[in-house]
């Protein structure tokens, strides 16, 4: 636990950190997850990447990291290589209600990783609650959301993200592609939407985010092919009592965390979760 400890230390005080507020963003937890990466491993991977929190307390010298949401994708390859003109984008964008409706209105998927970087971001830092949901169309809808000083642009954390982001490769595809890819030694995190811990419809349809237990049994069978193969397993999950009987024969470990985006209002509190190996 030391070692996670000074890897926090080190992402309070320099960065990088997350350029992007994530539903199920792993900060809360990223001490616990960064004590139970091996010490030494091949090539990083992560394909539920979202905000990449632990990408960035590990900063793994080799990485592919990669997520289905195709903008967020082109909003890591943005930040990745054109980060100084994404930052000139941001400083522009003033936080006020009609244009960020102006932003919302955009065909953003016509553009440049650039432009969809810097309209990522600039959502993201003034919607309602950081959240990211589409319409049918795919169109942005989440409602302006009221910050005080919200930091549209920051600067030095955006130049950290794409220092470490250099030597990574970042894919839009499925997690299964993993399997393709992973190497015997090398380590992978999985951290899939979390299974509900109350919601009895789980289990007859797909969720909103249209992972269902399907998704996570498909998920389960690729981890155990993983570790089959040599290669160093991570996983968090929820504390449902699906996940405890899908990863039977892994070490499941609960560790605390206190939600921020993708509880239930009255869930503020110190909540379980699950850790896999
Ligand atoms: C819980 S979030 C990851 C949070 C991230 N670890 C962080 O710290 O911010 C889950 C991510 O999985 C992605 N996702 C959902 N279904 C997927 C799939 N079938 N294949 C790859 N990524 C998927 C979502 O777009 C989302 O970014």
């Amino acid at each position: 636990m030391a070692r996670a400890r000074a890897a926090l230390d080190s992402i309070a005080l320099n960065g990088p950190r997350p350029f992007v507020k994530w539903v199920g963003g792993k900060r809360q937890i990223v001490h616990e997850l960064v004590a139970r990466v091996p010490d030494a491993f091949g090539t990083y991977h992560e394909p539920f990447v979202g905000g990449g929190a632990l990408f960035f307390a590990v900063r793994p010298q080799n990485a592919v990291l990669s997520d289905n949401n195709q903008r967020l994708v082109r909003t890591w390859r943005g930040v990745r290589d054109h980060v100084d003109k994404v930052i000139r984008l941001l400083e522009k964008y003033p936080y006020d209600k009609d244009f960020f409706l102006q932003m919302r209105e955009r065909d953003i998927d016509a553009e440049s990783d650039v432009e969809v970087a810097a309209w990522f971001i600039y959502l993201n830092k003034t919607a309602f609650n950081g959240l990211y949901r589409v319409n049918s169309k795919n169109r942005f809808n989440v409602p302006f959301g009221r910050y005080v000083n919200p930091a549209i642009c920051d600067e030095p954390n955006l130049r950290a993200c794409a220092a470490a982001l250099k030597p990574a490769a970042i894919e839009h595809e499925d997690f299964t592609a993993v399997l393709e890819r992973a190497q015997p030694g090398d380590f992978v995190y999985f951290d899939p939407p979390y299974v509900p811990l109350s919601d009895t419809a789980y289990f007859t349809k797909y969720t909103a985010e249209g992972f269902g237990p399907d998704d996570q049994r498909r998920l389960c069978d690729v981890a155990r092919k993983l570790k089959k193969n040599g290669v160093h397993v991570l996983l968090s999950n929820s504390g449902a009592d699906f996940v405890r009987d899908l990863y039977k024969g892994f070490r499941v470990e609960e560790v605390l965390a206190s939600r921020q985006v993708n509880c239930k209002a009255d869930g503020r509190g110190p909540i379980v979760e699950l850790v896999i190996r």
